[in-house]
């Protein structure tokens, strides 16, 4: 983030490369690099997977999947760069002919020996996966510190979420990891990080004098952070319902919590990546742990019915394939944290997120404390308390509600909005954030990549809850319908706190 170093010439290694991802997010992502001079000016793609493709018919599979978000005449130069080898990664054997291949089109495209791993594979699939790229002596450099404007070759890896399912597990990942790589050569990618309004936060916060002073316990009551789906498990049934899944591994315990550390953290003394991280480390070690008893009165769980969304009707989730019928799986979660800092003491942070859910809206809203004395006693019971209201996604933008009067004689107080619109401002819709976190990957940049520390805190943090539901199956599942803001029990711990959930 700090400046805009070119992204440096290099093979980008895909394993995975015949699933989604690598269709939907991956190849538009680099070409929408390539198409606006952001590319390095040597890079080429080689996916692998088992699949049998050839080079022509991989371009074919991943052009045709979309082909409008291509221009034909410029794809077929881009095509170029792309190539495909067809072999489990996950064995031993194939690994002197990947390699090979690797080599080949690093002397082709002259791409020298740096090398970008993404592994775009099922969780089960890291581990050997990382060991054969150690063993191949590929990583020549991997464990030595690569930072920008370094020109020694390089090695790098992206890994994709879900990372681990438990502390245990995400350490014994990071010590894989740790194996080949030097923690500055892993790249644990979080596409909520390349998100235009997440990264935006930073410099609202820190470019601007006025938001920083009220920034604090002194004026902040709680902070809520929502991610709500109107879209169920889209075919994904029998990862999400297998024990590593449910909203509160898929998505609080991983992108609402960086929401949340980008939001709290201090800041940081340069915009370097080491010094950006080091701020959000501190966030997510003060994070609280809950004790078990805590749970029930901090976190809830929910699951949805049958219901309609948008007009139509929604089955249930345990109707959905590839989930139990009694499935005890979240797929709504909702948790209070505190951050213990001097910052934040006794400030709660609200995360919830859920699927099948009314609307999609992704959003951080701050509520501020009501004022110290109250002038407007008579309109009192009616006064809103001030909102910095910060939306991701969709409407991407920033709203400031106040109290103000209504036009007329009498004294009538009503809440008025300011507002920031991303759209109407620029003119221009966001990039996706795969194309700002692949950059900022061949670039060198880490600032929006996720630290060990950071990853290993947030499952301490959840943890508890996990264990706690684990421990304690609910009777009232499902607990709400689809389409509609999730389960009362979200409503009722709310209104024990004096507060409400923030739903436009
Ligand atoms: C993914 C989760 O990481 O994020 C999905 O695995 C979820 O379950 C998705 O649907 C949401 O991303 P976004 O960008 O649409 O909010």
């Amino acid at each position: 983030m700090s400046n805009n170093p070119p992204a440096q010439d290099c093979l980008i290694v895909i394993f995975g490369a015949s699933g989604d991802l690598t269709k939907r997010k991956l190849i538009p992502a680099l070409y929408y690099l390539w198409d606006h001079g952001l590319a390095p000016a040597n890079f080429a793609v080689l996916g692998v997977s088992r699949s049998e493709y050839s080079d022509a018919s991989f371009r074919d599979m991943l052009h045709e999947f979309d082909p409008q978000a291509y221009d034909d005449a410029k794809w077929a130069d881009f095509a170029r760069h792309l190539h495909y080898h067809a072999a489990d990664s996950t064995q031993d054997q194939p690994w002197p002919s990947i390699r090979d291949r690797i080599t080949a089109l690093a002397d082709e495209h002259k791409t020298s020996n740096n090398y970008l791993f993404y592994l775009s594979v099922a969780p089960q699939h890291f581990e050997p996966i990382i060991q054969n790229i150690g063993v191949s002596g590929l990583v020549t450099e991997g464990r030595l510190f690569c930072s920008i404007g370094d020109d020694r070759p390089w090695q790098r890896i992206v890994v994709e979420k879900p990372f681990g399912t438990d502390p245990k597990s995400a350490v014994h990942l990071n010590n894989v990891l740790g194996e080949v790589f030097d923690e500055s050569a892993i790249y644990r990618i979080d596409h909520y990080l390349g998100k235009e309004l997440v990264q935006n936060l930073m410099v609202v916060r820190f470019a601007n004098s006025i938001f920083e002073p009220i920034w604090s316990q002194h004026f902040i009551d709680h902070v809520q952070i929502t991610a709500s789906e109107t879209v169920g498990v889209e075919g994904r049934g029998s990862y999400y319902d297998s024990p590593g899944g449910g909203a509160m591994r898929d998505m609080v315990q991983s992108h609402l919590l960086q929401v949340l550390a980008v939001m709290a953290m201090e800041p940081p003394v340069s915009l370097s990546d080491v010094d950006v991280r080091t701020e959000k480390i501190k966030v997510f070690k003060a994070l609280r742990v809950p004790t078990f008893d805590q749970v029930p009165h901090i976190a809830v769980r929910g699951q949805y019915g049958p219901g309609q969304i948008d007009g139509k009707a929604v089955p249930g989730y345990r109707m959905e394939k590839g989930v139990n019928r009694q499935s005890q799986t979240d797929t709504y979660a909702a948790q209070q944290f505190l951050v213990d800092t001097w910052r934040w003491g006794g400030v709660p942070f609200y995360l919830r997120s859920g699927k099948a859910m009314t609307r999609k809206m992704t959003q951080i809203v701050l509520f501020f404390k009501p004022t110290p004395h109250v002038l407007f006693r008579e309109q009192a019971k009616r006064l809103k308390s001030n909102q910095i209201v910060i939306n991701i996604h969709p409407n991407e933008g920033i709203r400031l509600r106040f109290e103000g009067k209504v036009p007329g004689t009498g004294l009538k107080i009503k809440d008025v909005v300011m507002e920031f619109d991303y759209r109407q401002q620029w003119q221009v819709e966001p990039p996706d954030g795969y194309a700002t976190l692949l950059l900022d990957a061949m670039r060198g940049d880490q600032t929006l990549f996720k630290h060990r520390d950071e990853i290993e805190a947030a499952w301490y943090a959840v943890q508890p809850v996990l264990d706690y539901w684990q421990e304690n199956p609910a009777d009232d599942l499902p607990n709400y319908a689809a389409g509609t803001w999730g389960p009362s029990a979200s409503d009722v711990m709310m209104a024990k706190a004096g507060r409400y959930w923030h739903n436009d």
